[in-house]
Formats: structure tokens, sequence, C-alpha cells
């Protein structure tokens, strides 16, 4: 889908970049921004949280969903990744799979660097033949 005809692009990168400054990456220096749209229309943010126990770091992906979770919204439309890297940065698989649990499969997820270059994919394009909720209906 055109990034033109994606509701609240622009507030949606604000947010993102808003998250990007608050980045705690002292180890990699690789800082990340994210924000999503909910289904219910509410804009949240995350960045990437580092920790000297280097294991322990969260993306801003996921910071950015779990933060929604925690703020009762569970369905989300859209995703932006924000970094300041020539290359785009595409969620890492972790993140795939967090995506995949929260989103539908036609969901667009975008990656936005500082020279207003981006790159797109849906969920299902990033995780084909994810395990989801569903794949757990005959428990
Ligand atoms: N990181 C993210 O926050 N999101 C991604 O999609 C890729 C990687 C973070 C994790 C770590 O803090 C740093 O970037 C370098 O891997």
């Amino acid at each position: 889908m055109d990034k033109n005809k994606i509701a609240r692009f622009d507030e949606l990168l604000s947010a993102a970049k808003d998250a990007y400054l608050r980045a705690y990456a002292p180890y990699s220096k690789f800082h990340v921004g994210a924000a999503a749209l909910t289904a219910d229309g509410n804009i949240v943010n995350g960045c990437n949280v580092e920790n000297a126990s280097y294991g322990l770091t969260i993306c801003a992906e996921r910071n950015c969903i779990n933060h929604a979770v925690v703020n009762g919204e569970q369905q989300f439309q859209v995703i932006i990744i924000y970094t300041e890297q020539d290359k785009l940065t595409p969620p890492c698989g972790a993140c795939r799979q967090v995506i995949a649990e929260f989103f539908e499969q036609s969901a667009p997820v975008f990656a936005v660097n500082h020279k207003n270059a981006h790159k797109q994919w849906t969920v299902q394009q990033l995780l084909p033949d994810a395990f989801t909720p569903k794949d757990l209906v005959d428990l």
C-alpha cells in the first residue's frame, strides 16, 4: 500500500522519531524508534532498551507493541520502524513473530530513515507461515 494512503503516516513517523530520541543503546549505539497505529486509532511508540547483560535487550518494535498492550490495545493497523541508517532497518526475527501475533497478515510494516527513504512489507512477507494463536486452536 502506498505510504501516502496510510492513515496518519506523518503523525506515526513523528512518534517513531520521538521514540528514537529516547533509545537506550549505549552498547550497540544503534538507536531505533517504532510507532504503531492501533485498531482504535491511537498511536503508540517504543524505543530499543539495552542492558549491560546484553541478551536482555528489547527492540523498539516489541517495546512499542508491549506498551500498547499495557494500555489495553491488542490490534494494530500499521507499524513504522525509524532509524538514522542509510540501509533501512528491517524488524528482527523475534519482532516479526511478535508483530505476527497482533497484526493482520496484510498489515503494512514500514522502515523509514532520516533521509525519508522507506521500504515496506506486509506482515505475511516478513514471516510467511507464521506460528500464531490460530495454531493453538486444538489445545
Ligand atoms: N533493534 C531494534 O530495536 N529493532 C530492530 O528491528 C533491529 C534491532 C535494536 C536491538 C539492539 O538494541 C540494537 O538494535 C542493535 O541490534
